[in-house]
């Protein structure tokens, strides 16, 4: 549930939306040079003015954190980039994703990797990428 996101899957979208904050990270696995880590408690905090890239955990909190995502995706001046499984039939994917995000299905299955960028087998479900992108077309 806190498997790192590949490197170079990160850079791409990095590429494309230049993050500015990590919501979701420890020190080790932080994407950027600002991050939230679980004592930050990154659902408590402003993403305003980010461009932010957030894996969050994917365990029963879940839902919780795509609402998050979701509603700092609105803030202006700020883009929401999550990365989540693709669970279709999930109450979160519909009140928060479907008609709201711009939706990547990712082809194939990502290898996520742990702390080191060692990488495990391919994950056994598929992902997807939801882009928020602010009430003002985002940063
Ligand atoms: C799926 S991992 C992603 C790690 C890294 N940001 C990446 O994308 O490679 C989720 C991370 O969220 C952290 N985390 C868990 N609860 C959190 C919270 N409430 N606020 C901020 N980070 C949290 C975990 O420690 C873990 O490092």
């Amino acid at each position: 549930m806190d498997w790192c996101t590949p490197m170079e899957f990160f850079k791409e979208l990095d590429a494309e939306f230049h993050f500015t904050l990590d919501a979701a990270a420890t020190p080790k696995s932080a994407k950027c040079s600002k991050y939230f880590t679980v004592e930050d408690n990154a659902l408590e905090q402003d993403w305003g003015g980010h461009a932010v890239f957030i894996n969050p955990p994917y365990g029963r909190t879940l839902g919780k954190w795509v609402e998050k995502a979701y509603r700092e995706g609105q803030k202006a001046n700020t883009t929401v980039v999550l990365l989540i499984p693709a669970r279709t039939d999930t109450t979160y994917f519909h009140k928060y994703i479907l008609g709201k995000a711009e939706i990547r299905f990712l082809r194939g299955r990502l290898k996520f990797t742990d702390e080191n960028g060692m990488a495990k087998d391919a994950a056994p479900f598929p992902s997807l990428v939801a882009i928020y992108r602010g009430r003002d077309g985002g940063v």
